[in-house]
C-alpha cells in the first residue's frame, strides 16, 4: 500500500502547488501530524479530504506549513553590518539600489529595509520588492500593522517617527509603505527576478532539503548583478559559496563574483 504521507504530499502539490518533498521531512511531518491529530483525523489522506471541504481548516493548514515568525531588525548586529558596510558599498556606483526581500512573511523585513534606507541613505533611489508564498501573510504585510513585540529591536526614535500608535498596535507610515511592492512568489517553483543589487532571504532556507537549497542558491546567484549581495539568516551559512559564484563578504553576506 502506498505510504499515507507520500500520498498526502502528492495531493498537496496538485491542489496547492506546494512541494513538501523539498521541505525537510521529519520536521514537516511532525508539524502536520500535530495539526491532523488536533482535528481528529487518523490518516493523512482523510485529513486531506477534509481540507478540501473546509476553508478554515485549509487556511489553518497553510498557515502551519509556512512558519511565519518575524520581527523588525531581526538579529540587529547583522543589520548594523548591512547599514555600515554593505549598503554604502552597493550605493557607491550610482546611488540606486534594487532590493528583493524573499520570503518576507508579514513585512517586518522589507519595512526594516525601507526604514533603514530612508533614515540613513535618504538621497538613494530604492526599488524594493517583497515576496512570500503565503497570501495570508502578504495581506498582513500590506496592512503594516504590528504589535509591540515585533518592534522590540527598533529604536524608540524610529517607532515615534514612522509609526502611528492606536491602542496597543503600531501602523507603519505610508511614506515607508509606498516604497514596497508586495507579490506572491514560490521560491521552489516560480521564476526569479533579475538584476538585483541585494537579496535578503532569511529564516526560510532552513526548512528546505539540501537539494532544494542548492537550486535556490543557483537561482539567487543568477538573480544578482555582479557584486550584488545575498543576505541570509543567522543559522544559514552557505558552506561552499564558490559553487554558486559567491564570495563571503561578511558573515551571512555573500557577494556575487
Ligand atoms: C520564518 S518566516 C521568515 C520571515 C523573514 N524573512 C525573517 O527572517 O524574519 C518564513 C517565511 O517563508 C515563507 N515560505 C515558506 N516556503 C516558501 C516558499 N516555498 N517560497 C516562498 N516563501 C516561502 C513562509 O510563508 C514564511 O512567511
Amino acid at each position: 500500500m502506498k505510504d499515507d504521507y507520500i500520498e498526502f504530499i502528492q495531493h498537496v502539490k496538485r491542489k496547492l502547488g506546494i512541494d513538501l518533498y523539498l521541505y525537510k521531512e521529519t520536521q514537516m511531518k511532525r508539524r502536520i501530524t500535530t495539526l491532523r491529530n488536533k482535528r481528529g483525523y487518523a490518516s493523512f489522506v482523510s485529513y486531506f479530504e477534509a481540507l478540501g471541504k473546509d476553508r478554515e481548516m485549509l487556511s489553518e493548514f497553510t498557515d502551519r506549513l509556512t512558519i511565519n515568525v518575524s520581527e523588525f531588525y531581526r538579529n540587529p548586529k547583522r543589520w548594523d553590518v548591512l547599514k555600515d558596510s554593505i549598503i554604502p558599498k552597493l550605493l557607491k556606483k550610482n546611488n540606486r539600489i534594487s532590493i528583493w526581500s524573499a520570503a518576507c512573511s508579514t513585512g517586518e523585513e522589507p519595512y526594516s529595509l525601507a526604514l533603514m534606507i530612508k533614515e540613513h541613505f535618504s538621497t538613494a533611489t530604492i526599488q524594493l520588492m517583497a515576496t512570500d508564498i503565503d497570501d495570508t501573510v502578504l495581506s498582513k504585510a500590506k496592512q503594516g500593522i504590528y504589535t509591540e513585540q515585533a518592534l522590540k529591536e527598533l529604536p524608540e526614535t524610529l517607532k515615534k517617527k514612522y509609526f502611528e500608535k492606536t491602542g496597543s498596535l503600531y501602523k507603519i507610515d505610508d511614506s515607508i509603505r509606498k516604497n514596497i511592492t508586495f507579490k506572491k512568489h514560490n521560491l521552489l517553483a516560480d521564476s526569479y527576478p533579475k538584476n538585483m543589487d541585494l537579496i535578503v532571504c532569511r529564516n526560510v532556507l532552513i526548512y528546505f532539503t539540501d537539494q532544494a537549497k542548492e537550486e535556490i542558491y543557483h537561482n539567487f546567484s543568477d538573480a544578482l548583478k555582479s557584486d550584488g549581495i545575498l543576505f541570509v539568516g543567522s543559522t544559514e551559512q552557505i558552506f561552499n559559496p564558490n559553487k554558486y559564484d559567491f564570495n563571503l563578504a561578511e558573515t551571512f553576506f555573500y557577494q556575487k563574483m
